[in-house]
C-alpha cells in the first residue's frame, strides 16, 4: 500500500472555511474589503494576451523594481507565492526532522503546519491572559534549542503588537536561531523592523500584498533577509513559484501606493470607532494594531457567527482553538460595512456574555500599541 510520509499522516487537516463567500460581507479573513486599486485590474487586462499567457514568467526586471520599492537589494529579497510560500520555503531550506519551532499561541497556524510537514516539532508558548507577548517566558521556555521562531507582528488572531525592544531582546538572545518577523499587517500597524535585516544575521522579515494591497487572490509575498540566508533559500525555491499575473499586478499596485495608504488610514480610523463601540456594548476585545479585532463574546460564539452569516456577514469563529473558546475575530472594513456589523451585533447582544469593564479585559482595552499610522 502506498503511504504518505509519517509527518504527513500525523498532520491535522487545516480547513479554512473559504467556500461560498462571494457576495457576502467578508469580515472573516482580514482581506481588503473593497478590492485592489482599479488600475491594477486595468493593467491585468492589458497584459493578458495569448503570447503572455504562453510564456513562463520573467522576473528579473520586475524584482528589481519591487526590491527598490522596499528599499532593499534583489539579493536581500525573495519573491514568493504569498507569505505562505515563504514560510514553506523556510522549512524546506532549514528544517530537519525533529527540529524545534517556537511560536506564541495563539498565532497564525501556517508556521506550525509547514514546520510539522517537514517533520519538525513545535513548542507553543501561551500568551498571558492580557494577550501581551510573554517575552521572558518565551525566552526561558525555548532556551537555545529552537531552530527557528515565528512572530507575526501584529499577531493574528490577537492583533497585538510586540514592541521593538522585545524583538531586539529575542534577536540578541538567540543568535543561532532564525527569527521570522511576519509583518503581514504592517500597512495597518506602521511598525517595521525591515531595516534590521542588515543588523541581525538571524532575522527574516515577511510582507504580503494580500491585505492592504487587496491582492490575496493573486498570491504575492516577500521575504527579506541578509544575502547569505537569502542565497540558501533561493537554492530551495521553485523556479516559477510566482505567476506572471501576480508579478504584473504587484508592479502596478506599487504605482498606486497612495490608494493603499488611504485604505490603511481608513481602517485605522474605523478600527478606533469600532473598538469604542465594542466598549460601549461591553464586549471585551484585544488591543489591536491590525485590520481586525479579536472579541470575546462568550460561550455562544459559534451561534453568533452563524446568525451573522445568515445576515450575510462573515466573521471568523476561533472556538476550535481550546484557548479561544468564545472568541470571534472581525475584520475592519469601511464605515458602512462596520455600521452593518455593529447593527447586527446590537441585535445579537442578548446572546453575548458582556462585561462592565471590571475584569482583566479592561486592561486589554486601554493598552494601546505604539507606532500606528495616525
Ligand atoms: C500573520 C499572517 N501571515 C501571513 C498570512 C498569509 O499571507 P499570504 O496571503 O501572503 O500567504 C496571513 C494571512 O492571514 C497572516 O495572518
Amino acid at each position: 500500500m502506498i503511504r504518505a510520509r509519517k509527518a504527513v499522516e500525523r498532520l491535522q487537516k487545516y480547513h479554512p472555511p473559504l467556500e461560498g463567500r462571494a457576495g457576502l460581507l467578508r469580515l472573516d479573513f482580514n482581506e481588503n474589503t473593497v478590492g485592489c486599486p482599479p488600475a491594477v485590474v486595468r493593467a491585468f487586462r492589458r497584459a493578458i494576451t495569448p503570447d503572455w499567457c504562453a510564456r513562463y514568467p520573467e522576473y528579473e526586471e520586475g524584482k528589481a523594481i519591487l526590491a527598490r520599492y522596499f528599499g532593499v537589494s534583489t539579493e536581500e529579497m525573495l519573491f514568493t507565492n504569498g507569505v505562505d510560500d515563504a514560510i514553506k520555503l523556510i522549512c524546506d531550506t532549514f528544517v530537519e526532522p525533529g527540529d524545534v519551532l517556537a511560536i506564541p499561541s495563539p498565532t497564525f497556524p501556517i508556521y506550525q503546519f509547514f514546520h510539522e510537514l517537514a517533520g519538525g516539532k513545535t513548542r507553543l508558548i501561551h500568551y498571558d491572559e492580557n494577550l501581551r507577548f510573554p517575552v521572558k517566558k518565551f525566552l526561558a521556555a525555548i532556551g537555545r534549542r529552537a531552530r527557528w521562531v515565528a512572530l507575526a507582528n501584529p499577531n493574528n488572531p490577537t492583533g497585538t503588537l510586540i514592541p521593538k525592544s522585545d524583538l531586539k531582546l529575542i534577536l540578541e538572545s538567540l543568535p543561532n536561531t532564525l527569527v521570522l518577523v511576519d509583518e503581514a499587517y504592517y500597512d495597518f500597524s506602521g511598525l517595521t523592523i525591515l531595516s534590521w535585516i542588515r543588523k541581525y544575521p538571524n532575522l527574516m522579515v515577511s510582507r504580503t500584498f494580500s491585505k492592504a494591497f487587496g491582492l490575496a487572490g493573486l498570491r504575492t509575498g516577500f521575504l527579506f533577509t541578509n544575502t547569505r540566508i537569502a542565497e540558501m533559500m533561493k537554492r530551495a525555491h521553485a523556479a516559477f513559484a510566482v505567476n506572471a499575473a501576480a508579478l504584473a499586478c504587484s508592479l502596478e499596485a506599487i504605482r498606486h501606493e497612495e490608494h493603499v495608504r488611504r485604505y490603511g488610514r481608513m481602517v485605522v480610523r474605523n478600527r478606533e470607532r469600532f473598538c469604542k463601540k465594542l466598549e460601549s456594548m461591553g464586549i471585551p476585545y484585544a488591543p489591536t494594531a491590525a485590520n481586525f479585532v479579536l472579541t470575546r463574546v462568550g460561550p455562544r460564539a459559534h451561534e453568533i457567527a452563524m446568525r451573522l452569516r445568515k445576515q450575510g456577514i462573515l466573521v471568523r469563529d476561533w472556538s476550535y482553538d481550546p484557548h479561544l473558546k468564545g472568541y470571534l475575530r472581525m475584520t475592519i472594513g469601511t464605515q458602512s460595512q462596520m455600521r452593518r456589523l455593529t447593527e447586527e451585533l446590537e441585535r445579537l447582544r442578548h446572546l453575548m456574555e458582556t462585561r462592565d469593564g471590571s475584569s482583566a479585559w479592561r486592561d486589554l482595552m486601554t493598552y494601546s500599541p505604539t507606532g500606528w499610522f495616525a
